[in-house]
């Protein structure tokens, strides 16, 4: 009957799809639990390459189920194109192996205007949001005024509330932003045919579960964003609008505390950012090229949702901790190892300072990032190619320190690695720890 919890210990895009992808191997369901299609998973299956914003990466593991939980904000329009997507490419995606929760927001046309003309009007920098929504839509679930999906069982009541909804949202986005608006007859005539494709997949997810704890099946969480995206935790206001931590994942699931086994981080072997916001460890120039790629491969530092190329740096052991203690991670997994061995020497940091003070702990709130400066352990890196590596003692000497070294700033064991974007490429490390 076990729960494990799967989360992003940075920004985002640790590549979590690819373990998540790994660890359904052994899961009977796999279950979103907040966010929406802000989020992008890649991931490699026999050469074949698939990006997934809502539906879990489980999905690709034939005998696992998928939930959508009440904590997410779906676009219908991105769900049934992605539902069609895999079934094309021969995936089945049917009500048997996906649910979606009668208690998940849904994302209308006008919210996703809301959400651009928001970035453009703020006081301060932009965001830099994926534009998908995200923000707008949870505000309206937390001021009581959200479409839930439930809403879709009855098509023809669905389409006027989203009607309704887009008169509201057009009176803000004319009078208030000075901008067109989606129109209204448009959202509710689309969205009406939206739920007629969805209506079947509409679930009470929570049931769903408890009876799936109780059959004594695995769940595993699948985490969307990171913990420095979370909304309470993260480096606010550059945040998303939804709560992407482990105790996330139980009220976005609607599962209790006592059924966690597990809760595992997912850190990239270097640190990378979208949209704005502090990052002490920023790299720019050569390093940052080599880290990043060039864009001509799926696995590159380029947003799997936006295209935009990613902020890259040197990984930030302070906030692996703060990570770590935040979620109670009780296993690591780090990805890329394969791309950060192509440098000539490496930096990890493992503290920081201001003031002539050190500070191994994030001393305070991670919005106040900005006031200190990185203090660095250098290292040397690996000439050797690590991606057919499949035992842990078989990557070089430089590689296994840098790993440890990791594991000794949190405490907590590294047990899986993956070496490049395929299956196969991950060294799995088990019974460390
Ligand atoms: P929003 O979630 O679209 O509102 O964007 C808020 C911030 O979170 C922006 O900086 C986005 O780039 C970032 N963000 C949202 N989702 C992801 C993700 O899946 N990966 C990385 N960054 C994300």
């Amino acid at each position: 009957m076990p729960l494990d919890i799967l989360v992003g210990a940075q920004w985002g895009d640790e590549g979590k799809g690819r373990i998540t992808d790994l660890l359904a191997a052994q899961a009977d369901v796999v279950a979103r639990y907040s966010g929406g299609d802000n989020a992008g998973h890649s991931v490699t299956v026999d050469g074949r390459l698939f990006k997934l914003h809502l539906i879990p990466s489980g999905i690709l593991q034939t005998h696992a189920s998928c939930v959508l939980g009440h904590g997410m904000v779906l676009n219908p329009v991105t769900l049934v194109e992605e539902i069609d997507s895999l079934a094309s490419a021969g995936v089945e995606v049917s009500p048997r192996r996906l649910a979606v929760s009668l208690a998940a927001h849904v994302i209308t046309p006008a919210h996703r205007a809301l959400d651009g003309a928001e970035e453009r009007a703020r006081t301060g920098p932009a965001l830099g949001t994926t534009g998908r929504g995200i923000g707008p839509t949870y505000a309206d679930k937390a001021s009581r005024l959200g479409l839930r999906a439930e809403a879709m069982n009855d098509p023809d009541e669905f389409a006027i509330l989203v009607r309704a909804h887009a008169e509201r949202a057009a009176r803000l986005l004319e009078t208030f932003y000075g901008l067109p608006a989606p129109d209204p007859d448009d959202s509710a005539r689309s969205y009406r045919e939206l739920a007629l494709r969805l209506r079947p997949f509409l679930a009470d997810t929570t049931g769903l579960l408890a009876d799936a704890l109780a059959a004594g099946k695995t769940i595993l969480a699948e985490g969307a964003q990171g913990i420095l995206l979370d909304l309470d935790h993260g480096t606010y206001p550059y945040v998303t609008s939804s709560s992407a931590t482990a105790g996330g994942a139980l009220s976005g699931l609607g599962v209790g505390p006592r059924h966690v086994r597990r809760v595992i981080g997912v850190a990239k072997s270097f640190q990378t950012r979208v949209g704005a916001g502090p990052f002490p460890t920023e790299l720019s120039g050569h390093t940052a090229d080599a880290l990043r790629g060039s864009g001509s491969q799926p696995w590159d530092e380029f947003g799997t949702t936006t295209g935009r190329p990613r902020r890259v740096g040197w990984l930030d052991g302070v906030l692996l901790r703060y990570a770590s203690r935040l979620n109670g991670l009780t296993d690591l997994a780090v990805t890329k190892l394969d791309i950060l061995g192509q440098l000539p020497a490496l930096r990890l940091c493992t503290a920081y300072q201001r003031q002539g003070i050190r500070h191994p702990d994030l001393p305070g709130l991670p919005s106040m990032l900005e006031d200190f400066a990185p203090e660095y352990e250098e290292s040397a890196s690996w000439p050797q190619d690590v991606s057919g590596v499949r035992e842990y003692d078989a990557l070089p000497r430089e590689a296994r320190s840098y790993l440890e070294r990791i594991e000794a700033l949190l405490g907590v064991p590294i047990r899986w690695i993956s070496v490049g974007p395929e299956r196969p490429q991950v060294v799995v490390r088990e019974a460390v720890g």
